[in-house]
């Protein structure tokens, strides 16, 4: 359903009105197109806490966005901030990325300050703020108030920056491990992701030359719930990496699935997922093995818990839970995942923030988490496999179309980009977890929510 309130505030007239009135200011997202995959206009690289032992400017270098580096000779306890573009009178940032992993102690947080004030108000509408952030030192109390206050500084800034601007933090030791993360966080496709803390390890032993272009090339990803909405977006933007996308829906979509499939050719499999031997016969269909698997698939049956039948509760957690805990033992327990693989799965604010009348919706959703969490380190010492989640706010589908307009109205506004997200947000966020050089990312749980009000 058209979003008419984004397409009035687009206009001269509607932006002035609603301003007057006080109310929500969405602009526009700048989106990825094969036309204008980068951000428009240059990268400034900021540091605050002194010089970093990161190596970024090369994996900086290779963004997309020509780069401006502020003033060298960064020192300890100097705040290196008065930044600008390139030239004089120029336009401002397309990008910041501020590297504060040297930022040790309260005193150093000052250095941020100093970074950002005099750019905030400059950087493009629809533009990125990216800060670097290290791991918190637990034997260092100082270091982890100090590291543990970017995430507070992040969120906030990210509430009230506007414009389509989006804010994230990514914890990271190691500059190249984080290359696919930085790119996609610099890029239009993480349009509709902000406010979020992305932990990025160390890089992947079995990670060979990566593809920036056709990077699943030659590569089988299997998408469940792939016949339409987000799922569909997700196989589509698989398929525009190269992947070969095998399009799993139930039996009665099975002609939306086979659509879908044809139009990205890819193949189609038709399976209740909820089926005790779905993972055997996943594992039948592709001998080979695949390298990518993204459990999408998810039902919502509201009702609040004084209302619900059990049948209710227990078909929500098993498609959303127990079906992805089910199918992921027994591909794994097959050797069927290859070494390198990706596991997606689709989470939900509602599991991490509560959402009433959705008790069933939002335990399945939190179980897929706590899933992904323990699964992690395990599927990649034993299987060279990530394991992470998406968790969508509101999204434009035939799901969130069902919602009365009074409580839909108020998921699209209460985020802070004033709108809802598309299927290709939740598509480019998922793309970037299966990428090959993405190895390095796992047991994380990303929102996609513009940064909703609800949750943490
Ligand atoms: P949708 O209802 O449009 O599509 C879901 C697809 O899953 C359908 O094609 C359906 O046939 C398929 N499916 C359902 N049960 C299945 C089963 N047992 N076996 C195989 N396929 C099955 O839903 P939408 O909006 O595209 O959501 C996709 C995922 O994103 C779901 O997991 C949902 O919970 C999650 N999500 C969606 C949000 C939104 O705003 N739309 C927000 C947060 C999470």
């Amino acid at each position: 359903m058209a979003d008419r309130y984004l397409s009035f505030t687009a206009t001269a007239p509607g932006r002035f009105l609603t301003a007057r009135l006080g109310l929500p200011q969405p602009s526009a997202l700048n989106r990825w197109t094969a036309g204008h995959p980068s951000l428009e206009g240059h990268l400034l690289h900021l540091t605050a806490g002194g010089p970093s032992g990161l190596d970024l400017a090369p994996v900086l270098a290779r963004s997309g966005l020509p780069t401006a580096t502020e003033a060298a000779g960064a020192t300890a306890g100097s705040a290196t901030g008065s930044a600008h573009g390139p030239a004089t009178g120029s336009p401002g940032p397309a990008a910041v990325v501020l590297d504060a992993t040297g930022v040790r102690d309260v005193d150093a947080l000052a250095e941020v300050h100093a970074a950002l004030h005099p750019v905030v108000r400059s950087v493009a509408a629809s533009g990125r703020i990216v800060v670097l952030g290290a791991p918190l030192d637990t034997r260092d109390h100082h270091q982890a108030a100090a590291q543990q206050a970017l995430e507070g500084f992040v969120r906030s800034l990210g509430k009230e920056i506007g414009r389509g601007r989006t804010v994230n933090l990514v914890r990271l030791t190691d500059a190249s491990a984080a290359e696919s993360t930085l790119r996609f966080l610099l890029s239009p496709k993480s349009a509709y992701v902000s406010g979020q803390v992305i932990g990025v390890g160390t890089a992947e032993r079995h990670g060979g030359p990566v593809d920036w272009t056709l990077p699943l090339a030659g590569r089988t990803a299997l998408v469940t719930g792939a016949a339409r909405g987000i799922g569909a977006a997700v196989a589509e933007t698989l398929a525009r990496d190269g992947a070969h996308v095998v399009v799993l829906d139930v039996p009665q979509a099975a002609e939306d699935a086979r659509r879908v499939a044809a139009r990205l050719g890819g193949s189609a499999l038709t399976l209740d997922i909820t089926a005790a031997d779905a993972g055997e016969r996943i594992a039948a269909e592709l001998p080979d093995g695949l390298d990518v698997l993204i459990h999408n698939a998810g039902i919502t049956r509201d009702r609040r818990l004084v209302n619900m039948p059990a049948e209710r509760w227990s078909s929500v957690l098993d498609v959303n839970l127990a079906s992805v805990l089910r199918t992921t033992d027994a591909l794994l327990a097959k050797g069927a995942l290859r070494t390198g693989g990706r596991i997606v799965a689709t989470a939900s604010i509602a599991g991490l923030a509560g959402n009433a009348g959705q008790t069933n919706y939002g335990a399945s959703k939190a179980g897929v988490a706590g899933m992904v969490r323990a699964l992690a380190p395990r599927a990649h010492a034993e299987h060279g496999v990530t394991v992470n989640a998406v968790a969508p706010g509101f999204i434009e589908t035939k799901m969130t179309a069902a919602v009365p307009l009074f409580l839909r109205e108020a998921g699209r506004r209460m985020n802070s980009l004033a709108q809802g997200g598309l299927p290709v947000d939740v598509a480019e966020t998922t793309a970037w977890l299966a990428h090959p050089a993405s190895g390095s990312v796992n047991g994380q749980v990303v929102r996609v929510c513009g940064q909703s009000l609800l949750g943490a």
